[in-house]
């Protein structure tokens, strides 16, 4: 049988990529996203390609959207085999006027959305009886500080740790919970972040010692393998897709 997965934030970016890249692979992909219409791009990008794939709206920040999204992969395919997790938001900001409101919309996207969202899978995954894999797409900033990114590090940090959470917890079902850490990807959040004067590409290409911004598809590589049986004895690890980032110590 066919296997299924739902990928928030489809519509764009890293999403998108994954959506194209789990495609070509034979799943069936759920396209879920805040933009319908950019969910409904990809999603008939790939029937046009003649992939079996359908899209939703949710906002993963809520929690019943997150449970009609997991009954929309159903009604499509019959069952859901795992969830990647791509939605995401990013908005510099100095911690000493950051607002409340600018503060809470990260956590409830970055944080709140992540577990939602693995939730409302991990419920039909335990329902189905069939185990699972979950994909969350983390980042660098889980581990390194960024000025200016307080709550976007802070919600980055909480999802490594929800993943071993659910990891353990959800290991007796055979649900497999792992996340991908990219460091700058070249998608329209760090086209922006460039634009808008956040960041050089000149400076990123110098930290990185492979030289060079993540591709899209570094990232849907890595969500592949820790779908796939080849990381069956994976759970619980953020893997770090960041061309040397992290392990850069020196000047
Ligand atoms: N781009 C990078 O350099 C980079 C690096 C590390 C981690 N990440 C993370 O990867 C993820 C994807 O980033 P991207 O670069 O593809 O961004 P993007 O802006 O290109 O795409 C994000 C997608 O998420 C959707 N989205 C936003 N809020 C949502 C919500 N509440 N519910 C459902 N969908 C929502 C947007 O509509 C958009 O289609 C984010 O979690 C981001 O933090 C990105």
């Amino acid at each position: 049988m066919q296997k299924s997965i739902i990928v928030t934030g489809g519509g764009s970016g890293i999403g998108k990529n994954v959506c194209e890249a789990l495609a070509n692979e034979g799943y069936g992909v759920l396209v879920a996203d805040l933009r319908l219409d950019a969910a409904q791009q990809t999603a008939q990008a790939l029937a046009a390609q003649g992939h079996l794939a359908t899209a939703c709206a949710v906002d993963i920040a809520s929690q019943s959207d997150c449970a009609a999204m997991a009954q929309a992969a159903v009604a499509a395919f019959g069952r859901v085999d795992g969830l990647v997790n791509c939605a995401g938001i990013s908005k510099p900001v100095d911690s000493l006027v950051c607002s409340a409101d600018d503060w809470q919309r990260m956590i409830d996207i970055q944080l709140n959305g992540a577990f939602f969202a693995a939730q409302a899978v991990g419920q039909q995954l335990v329902a189905q009886g069939t185990g699972g894999a979950l994909v969350f797409i983390s980042s660098t900033n889980a581990e390194a500080a960024f000025p200016r990114r307080a709550s976007y590090c802070a919600a980055k940090a909480g999802v490594a740790m929800l993943t071993k959470v659910l990891a353990i917890e959800w290991a007796q079902h055979q649900i497999r919970v792992n996340a991908v850490g990219p460091a700058y990807v070249e998608t329209e959040m760090t086209l922006r972040n460039i634009a808008a004067g956040n960041v050089s590409r000149e400076a990123i290409e110098k930290r990185i010692p492979l030289g060079r911004l993540c591709k899209p598809g570094d990232v849907a590589d890595a969500v592949s393998f820790l779908l796939s049986d080849k990381s069956s004895f994976i759970t619980g690890q953020s893997l770090y897709v960041d061309g040397g980032w992290l392990a850069y110590g020196y000047f």
